[in-house]
């Protein structure tokens, strides 16, 4: 089975856990536009839910689908948050998000969410985050090479300004950067994620520690469904 059919696979499962009546955060990713494409066709069919999506990317999706949304002045507390992950910690469930870039309003909903589904294919379990993909630190622009400075001296082995695809820096839905930080295999994910929290410069960073509900994960043979 090819990769982009197990992320089917595991988005399609994963989008059949809403029910309805449900208010849900839509993630942002291939994985994630997989789950809403799902949702399109069981909206399509009838199913009633409202959606608040992380990106303005899966916001046009989901128009397009003609899927209803919401706002948080409406409904303050999802039911659910359906997201992918970039790597996921075996038996934490602690995960890295946000190569997709949309790591701030993916925390904000899912923090919003009383239940957190992530949805990842086989290549995304990994025994000890950081050690192939990077932490992804969204920072205001202001003074991002002094955040950058901070960033190393809380451990950053390496750290790479994300750019677009004509070279220059990317910019995030919210005007902001990205630095990817390579801290190596991380020890003490809680602690890092406690440290860039209180890092001045900082608005957000792709650690998510015991925050997932539910992981559904695709193999090329069958789904697991994996809980702290
Ligand atoms: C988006 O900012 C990310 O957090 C994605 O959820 C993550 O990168 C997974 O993306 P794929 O589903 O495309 O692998």
């Amino acid at each position: 089975m090819s990769l982009d059919a197990c992320k089917r696979l595991a988005a399609r499962s994963a989008a059949d856990l809403v029910e309805p009546g449900m208010i849900v955060g839509l993630g942002t990713g291939s994985t994630a536009a997989f789950m809403v494409e799902r949702l399109g066709e069981r909206v399509a069919e009838g199913l009633d839910i409202k959606a608040i999506p992380t990106s303005n990317a899966i916001e046009a999706l989901a128009r397009s689908l003609n899927i209803p949304l919401t706002d948080f002045a409406t409904h303050p507390v999802l039911d659910m948050a359906i997201d992918g992950a970039d790597e996921v910690e075996r038996g934490s469930l602690h995960l890295i998000k946000g190569l997709g870039g949309a790591l701030l309003r993916e925390k904000i909903v899912a923090r919003a969410a009383k239940r957190f589904v992530v949805m990842v294919d086989f290549t995304k379990p990994v025994d000890r985050l950081g050690a192939r993909t990077p932490v992804p630190v969204e920072v205001v622009p202001f003074g991002w090479q002094c955040t950058s400075v901070v960033l190393g001296q809380l451990g950053a082995k390496l750290i790479s300004p994300r750019r677009g695809p004509n070279g220059d820096l990317a910019v995030t839905d919210n005007g902001n950067l990205i630095l990817d930080c390579d801290f190596g295999p991380i020890k003490d994910v809680q602690e890092l994620a406690t440290r860039l929290d209180g890092a001045v410069g900082v608005v957000e960073h792709g650690l998510f520690p015991c925050m997932a509900t539910d992981v559904v994960v695709a193999t090329d043979r069958e789904i697991e469904q994996w809980t702290p």
